[in-house]
């Protein structure tokens, strides 16, 4: 047998699927079994909208994967281990735009390596082990406009690495070692469109202007953070256009000396950031000074060289200035002056600071205020001084120390759009608190232990939309708890310990379309029908993680959802459940308009028969890690919509129910850590719509039973299978731990695939070679149309009574006759008496040679078979063992004696398949093995001529030689 290949075919049925099969091996023929990889399966990727996503795999590729189809416009190959960039990696990719590189481990760059990138705009190789850029190393990028080449360690830079980004508008080159500003100078010094340049944190330390250029660049933003500037001199107007500048978090002690010559320099800039910038005070001023009339933006974080509150008013004299931040200064009382001269600040940023008290009046001068934010403070109840900022819009008091909120805490925000007071501690909440929000849209109140809800929804809120309640402590909601919230749509009650929905609880909620429910402790009892029947316009309903299980699949009355008709999305699943649960048979009835249903990790055994007759519109399933083992094709044939079905972790033996299901729109299957072996061809045949096909962690049958499918994946241009060349055997035993797409489709030729394959395909060249050169074949055709006769003259010989004329007719090619004539004929004629019937002695002259045949085989009680490598070869030969054999089969009687006369692997006669057969059935006689004692030999042979034809006295006497 050849290794890997099962002994039984039952498999093979009709004569269409023998068609089919050599149809498969005639293509394969044709390419001589080199199969081109020109599929849509890769080995390292997976294609996904147009791009190649090649990160966060099992296995981190170290090369540039070379079966990226050529038709792909991005590639993610970060996170692996790349080390070096060839010439060859990225030399057909025509239309790639963009190209992530980062996170590798890339050391060097062949030059020219993205010379064919000719569409390329962006390029990251941030966070790799470049340090030194050679020279041209961007050759042919021409159309990059983004370049990321952060995290690396470049210390040194060729004068011509840049020279080809003529279109580059941003470059990052942060957190690496460019020491010196001239070598910066000679990367931007080729960069004409240059806008946006990021160099944090590259240990400079003096930014002196005619370093960089005499002329003026095209820069808008400048990240020069994390620098350790000692000098900052800017001599020539070489920023004209600079917006956006970043000078902060420098970590130098010592002043850092500021010489910016003319006050226009720096006139354009509108976001500064100055954090932790150690200045003179003097030239403080004069750096605020040259952005009097541009700044919008200034950030001022760790100021702790100064006193804030000078810096404060320095600052807020600049007349356009209206976003000041002031994070992380530590500050703990706002005092009442802090912000009298800031006027036309309209965003406030405070967060990050021990903020506990602020003084009366402190934000009496400033009306202009919209958004402020106090966040990440320590405030112990809301401050009174914020009612004197009444056009406030945006208020952010998450994360203090606020324990109580009193009704008269909101009085004057009436104009408040955005409350968030989440990460505070107030377990009661109070009818009146929210009363004078009017204008509200969202309230942030998660992780605040709230218990009680205290009617403070009941008649307040109109203009509600979001309201965050998750993370609390609320264990029940009451009738008419969300009654005033008639804007409402989206509710979060997530990570509560709600257990009980009372009736009405949801009332006056007519605008709700998200409801989200999960990881409370709700029972099945929780959500009788009446908890969601006012919910009439709910699209999403979130119930997982709850404590509901049904014990019977039994109908419900009445179902939990009836009333939910808009509803699209539904999910149910749980993360960790242990006991076995069943779907009652209507659960889903009402679901009219259902689009996603998710119902993961419910134990359930199996689906009850009709249970999505009611959602017709179903488009997305999700059953992964149930017990189901079996589906029936029954339960998917409501859900024609269906375009993704994930069944991953379910036991699943076989994907076949599918193909009854009838599922046309199916386009993503996802089938992970399942029992699959065989994918069969009527399955893939039955889903037209398939793009995506995720069978991780299956094993699989490598043999011919998946060669159909084998071929598919490498060659289907649809539908792409995920991690196919992962793909593990578990049978049989030879192949274990070898992957699938390694089993060789070419071992199959030998076995009964191939033989169908040959017949049919002989059969057309016949019909063609007939048809075509009927002149130069008339001896064959007169061989076929003998041999039928010889088919008739075997069914004319089938009931009679012949007279056997000899002993036995030996069929033996002419090679061979030395050894018949010499060392056969004496013994079995002349010593042991036996009557012979020799084709070149007897056969009849003139009389056509298979009708002698015939008339030699019938005339003969057996006919003894001379085997060798020619007599394989021979076709007069293998017509003798066909006669011969169809007596041996038609008349059950055993007519056949084989006699070996060299040692044939079984293996070589693979080709000849009928003798093949007759092995498996038959023992023989080997002249080869028999060595030096012949008379055994003869003997046995001697014993198998007296055997009458009984099949069962042969089997007795015939098994004198073990098969090989
Ligand atoms: C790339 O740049 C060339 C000119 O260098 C231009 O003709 C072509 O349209 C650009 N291609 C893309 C995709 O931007
Ligand atoms: C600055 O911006 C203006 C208008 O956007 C532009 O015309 C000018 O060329 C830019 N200056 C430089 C040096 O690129
Ligand atoms: C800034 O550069 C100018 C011209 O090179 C020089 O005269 C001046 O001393 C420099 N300023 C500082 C603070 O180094
Ligand atoms: C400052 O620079 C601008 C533009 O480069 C120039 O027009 C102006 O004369 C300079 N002012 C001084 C005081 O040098």
């Amino acid at each position: 047998m050849h290794p890997g290949v099962k002994e039984d075919k039952t498999r093979l049925k009709g004569g269409s699927e023998c068609i089919k099969l050599s149809i498969i091996f005639l293509l394969l023929n044709i390419n001589h079994f080199v199969v081109p990889v020109t599929g849509y399966s890769l080995r390292n990727c997976r294609i996904s909208r147009g791009k190649a996503l090649c990160t966060k795999n099992k296995q981190q590729v170290t090369e540039v994967p070379r079966d990226i189809p050529s038709t792909v416009e991005g590639i993610d190959l970060s996170s692996n281990k790349i080390s070096k960039i060839h010439v060859s990696d990225f030399k057909n990719f025509p239309i790639l735009t963009t190209l992530d590189l980062s996170s590798n481990k890339i050391t060097q760059i062949d030059t020219g390596a993205f010379a064919n990138l000719i569409s390329l705009n962006s390029l990251n190789l941030n966070n790799n082990k470049l340090d030194i850029l050679g020279d041209d190393l961007f050759y042919g990028l021409s159309n990059l406009t983004e370049l990321r080449i952060h995290g690396n360690k470049i210390k040194s830079v060729a004068p011509t690495s840049f020279k080809s980004l003529t279109s580059l508008t941003f470059l990052d080159i942060s957190n690496s070692k460019l020491h010196q500003l001239n070598k910066v100078h000679l990367i931007i010094k080729h960069l004409p469109n240059l806008q946006v340049l990021y160099l944090q944190n590259n240990d400079i330390s003096y930014f002196n202007s005619w370093e960089l250029t005499n002329s003026s660049l095209g820069l808008t933003s400048l990240d020069l953070s994390k620098n350790p500037i000692k000098v900052f001199n800017i001599t020539a107007d070489i920023f004209p256009n600079l917006t956006w500048f970043n000078i902060g978090q420098c970590p130098q002690t010592k002043p850092t000396k500021w010489d910016v010559r003319n006050k226009t320099f720096l006139s354009r800039v509108s976001t500064l950031d100055i954090s932790r910038l150690h200045l003179k005070m003097d030239d403080m001023k004069m750096l605020l000074e040259s952005v009097n009339s541009s700044l919008t933006t200034l950030r001022m974080a760790q100021m702790k060289h100064y006193l804030l509150s000078t810096l404060i008013n320095i600052s807020c004299t600049i007349p356009t200035m209206s976003k000041l931040q002031l994070k992380q200064n530590q500050l703990s009382v706002i005092q009442s002056h802090f912000f009298q001269l800031c006027v036309n600040v309209t965003e406030l940023d405070l967060s990050y600071n021990q903020i506990q008290n602020i003084q009366e009046g402190a934000f009496r001068s400033t009306q202009g205020i919209k958004i402020l934010s106090l966040s990440h403070n320590k405030l112990p109840s809301v401050p009174a001084p914020l009612n004197d900022i009444s056009n406030l819009t945006e208020l952010d008091l998450s994360s203090n120390e606020i324990t109580k909120l009193e009704c008269h805490d909101f009085a004057n925000m009436t104009k408040l759009r955005h409350l968030h007071l989440s990460y505070n501690s107030f377990p009661a909440l109070q009818d009146c608190l929210f009363k004078d929000l009017v204008k509200l849209q969202v309230l942030k109140l998660q992780n605040s232990s709230i218990a009680d809800l205290k009617n403070a929804f009941k008649n307040s809120l109109p203009n509600l939309i979001k309201l965050h309640l998750d993370q609390n402590k609320l264990t029940a909601i009451k009738h008419g708890d969300f009654m005033g919230l008639q804007s409402l749509q989206n509710l979060s009650l997530h990570n509560n310990q709600i257990k009980k929905l009372n009736k009405g609880c949801f009332i006056g909620l007519t605008n709700l379309t998200n409801l989200l429910l999960q990881a409370n402790r709700l029972e099945e009892d929780s959500i009788k029908h009446y908890s969601f029947n006012n919910l009439k316009n709910l699209k999403k309903l979130d119930l997982s993680n709850n404590h509901i299980r049904y014990k019977k699949s039994s109908a419900l009355h009445p179902p939990p959802f009836s009333n939910l008709s808009r509803l699209e999305t539904l999910a149910f699943y749980v993360q960790r459940r242990r006991e076995r649960a069943y779907l009652p048979c209507n659960i889903l009835q009402g679901l009219t308009n259902l689009l996603v249903l998710d119902m993961r990790n419910l134990h359930l055994p199996s689906f009850p028969k009709d249970v999505f007759k009611y959602t017709p519109q179903l488009q997305t399933l999700d059953i992964r890690s149930n017990e189901l083992s079996d589906l029936s094709p029954d339960v998917f044939s409501p859900i024609q919509s269906l375009e993704k079905l994930y069944i991953s972790t379910t036991n699943l033996r076989s994907l076949d129910f599918l193909i009854d299901a009838n599922l046309t729109k199916l386009k993503f299957i996802e089938a992970k850590k399942n029992q699959l072996h065989v994918i069969r061809e009527e399955l893939i045949n039955s889903l037209p719509a398939l793009v995506y096909l995720d069978l991780e962690g299956n094993s699989f049958t490598c043999d011919c039973d998946n060669v159909w499918f084998l071929l598919w994946v490498q060659k289907s241009n649809q539908t792409q299978v995920f991690d196919a060349y992962n793909f593990e055997c578990n049978y049989p035993a030879v192949m274990l731990g070898k992957k699938l797409m390694d089993f060789d489709p070419q071992s199959c030729r030998d076995n009964i695939d191939f033989i169908c394959f040959i017949s049919t395909t002989s059969t057309i060249l016949l019909f063609m070679v007939v048809s075509y050169t009927y002149h130069f074949l008339r001896w064959q055709l007169a061989y076929a149309y003998y041999f039928f006769l010889a088919l008739l003259f075997d069914a004319k010989n089938k009931n009679r009574q012949t007279h056997n004329q000899y002993d036995a007719f030996i069929s033996y090619n002419a090679h061979d006759e030395p050894w018949v004539i010499r060392q056969l004929l004496p013994k079995l004629e002349d010593e042991q008496g036996w009557r012979l019937c020799l084709h070149h002695r007897d056969f009849e002259p003139g009389k056509p040679i298979i009708d002698n045949i015939t008339d030699a085989i019938y005339g003969s009680r057996k006919t003894i078979c001379v085997i060798s490598r020619k007599y394989l070869e021979s076709e007069w030969c293998s017509r003798e063992i066909q006669v011969a054999s169809f007596r041996l089969f038609d008349e059950q009687k055993d007519v056949l004696i084989l006699v070996f006369l060299e040692d044939i692997p079984s293996y070589q006669l693979s080709p000849y398949y009928r003798m093949r057969k007759l092995l498996k059935k038959k023992s023989y006689l080997s002249w080869p093995r028999a060595g030096e004692h012949t008379e055994l030999f003869w003997e046995k042979l001697r014993q198998a001529l007296k055997t009458r034809e009984q099949p069962e006295d042969d089997k007795f006497l015939l098994n004198v030689m073990d098969r090989p």
